[in-house]
């Protein structure tokens, strides 16, 4: 059988680990979250629910992962072997192939953007005549509800997936990690230095950290909750399946807090690029929700800016850059899970996965266009793919695996992998463990509940 793949650097694995949790969660969902619930209120929900919640259920991801060294699936067949645990994994690879089926449609928005941006064509748009907010709206709209443009973005990025996909864990994954997030901070910087420096850009600033603790209700803790799940990544077997890529001596609750941060740090950062911007161009009240904030908002502020190709070309790079290293490992899930599963080279298992993506993606974007009339319980069906996989599946498949790390496994197997092997010392370890086995199922249940009686 060949070599279990591993990373070859600490950088290159904490790269990669980030590069899967910094994507569109951090860059639209959450200004959009933090806008609505109260600022810095939210911030600081969020902040306390990555570290009590979001650290330990990483742990138990990285601790089964790195512990078996297996795909996501066999990781709990190996612990429980003739037990039906293996569904929880097996859940996990589908919610993480649904997700890519709809995400690879919004990675390839970006990419159009990037290349409309390249081009100027993004900025021809009659501002006289409909007003800014307009027609960037409709230029959106135009674009992502027709039905070849968007479909050879798609292809295209699914054709850029691939080949990194088959150049391998370290020739491919951690190589384009360690280009592609030292440039997406340094995007990041550039753009947190323009906005702050923006006339009036002091007013958004406040509005980012002033906190209105009237905003938070029980909903709002809920999504907090929800929006540190889906930005760590959480609950999609991504962390099992690159943790088992880790070197046996890789600390992980180090790691953990490394990427928990650099995730966080995105996201701030992202808050002191937006709400300055908007406060600077009087766009206080513009709709930072979905879609908008990227392809509409952003724009607009682009076009008053000096210099509007160049940060529309950097910021639609980021975001290219952010949603690749986001699409590669969430595919990653599946391809893994074959290669061991079905013993197959990576050659075949990545192509069983990447190809039929081909066809499903293409529903996903059609139901913006020819197919928006069908629906499955009333919705298209991107929309049905997002809610089923991100509202039920996620937090399903994290509660499970924290009863299995928690109550099922024996329970030195999580203390082993969480001080490798007895060799690392500490107090926090028991406390760890004591979240995953107490306090992280009854919270998650929480977002599922919650979205249940929202329906
Ligand atoms: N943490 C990612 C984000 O914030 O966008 C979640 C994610 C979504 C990862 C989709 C991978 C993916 F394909």
């Amino acid at each position: 059988m060949a070599k279990k793949a591993t990373f070859s650097s600490k950088i290159g694995l904490v790269a990669a680990t980030v590069g899967s949790a910094v994507g569109l969660g951090n860059i639209w969902r959450f200004p959009a979250e933090t806008q609505t619930n109260g600022g810095a209120a939210f911030l600081f929900l969020y902040i306390l629910c990555l570290i009590i919640l979001g650290v330990p259920v990483m742990l138990a991801e990285f601790s089964l992962g790195r512990g078996t060294q297996s795909d996501a699936v066999s990781a709990f067949s190996k612990l429980k072997p003739h037990s039906p645990w293996w569904i929880t994994g097996g859940l996990a690879v589908l919610a993480s192939y649904l997700i890519l089926c709809f995400y690879m449609v919004v990675a390839g928005w970006t990419f159009e953007y990037l290349w409309q941006s390249i081009t100027g064509d993004l900025y021809a748009v009659n501002l006289a005549k409909d007003g800014m907010d307009a027609s960037f709206h409709a230029k959106m709209e135009e674009y992502i509800c027709s039905d070849l443009s968007p479909l050879i973005n798609i292809y295209v990025l699914i054709a850029v997936n691939i080949v990194v996909l088959l150049c391998g864990v370290q020739k491919g994954i951690e190589r384009l990690s360690n280009i592609a997030m030292p440039i997406l901070f340094i995007l990041l910087l550039v753009f947190c230095g323009v906005s702050l420096s923006l006339p009036n850009s002091f007013e958004g600033v406040k509005f980012f950290l002033t906190p209105d603790f009237s905003k938070i209700t029980p909903s709002v803790v809920v999504n907090a909750l929800g929006q540190a799940f889906f930005s760590l990544s959480l609950g999609m077997g991504i962390l099992v399946t690159y943790s088992s890529y880790f070197p046996k001596d890789t600390k992980l609750t180090k790691t953990a807090f490394t990427v928990s941060l650099l995730d966080l740090l995105v996201a701030v950062l992202m808050g002191f690029i937006i709400f300055p911007a908007i406060s600077s161009f009087g766009l206080g009240n513009a709709e930072l929700r979905g879609s908008t904030l990227v392809f509409v908002t952003l724009p607009e502020i682009f076009a008053q800016m000096q210099g509007t190709q160049l940060w529309s070309v950097l910021f639609f790079l980021l975001l290219f850059v952010a949603a690749l290293t986001s699409t590669i490992s969430i595919a990653e899930v599946s391809i893994a899970w074959i290669q061991d599963r079905f013993k197959k080279s990576r050659m075949v298992a990545t192509l069983i996965v990447m190809l039929p993506l081909f066809l499903f993606s293409s529903l996903c974007s059609l139901s913006f266009g020819s197919l928006n009339s069908f629906k499955i319980w009333g919705m298209t069906i991107f929309d049905f793919l997002d809610t089923v996989s991100t509202n039920i599946f996620l937090p399903t498949v994290s509660i499970l695996t924290c009863i299995f790390m928690g109550w099922v496994v024996k329970n030195d197997f999580f203390k082993k992998e969480l001080t490798n092997n007895g060799m690392l010392k500490g107090n926090g370890y028991n406390l760890t463990i004591a979240i995953v086995k107490y306090l992280a199922p009854p919270l998650i249940l929480l977002i599922l509940v919650s979205f249940f009686l929202k329906l």
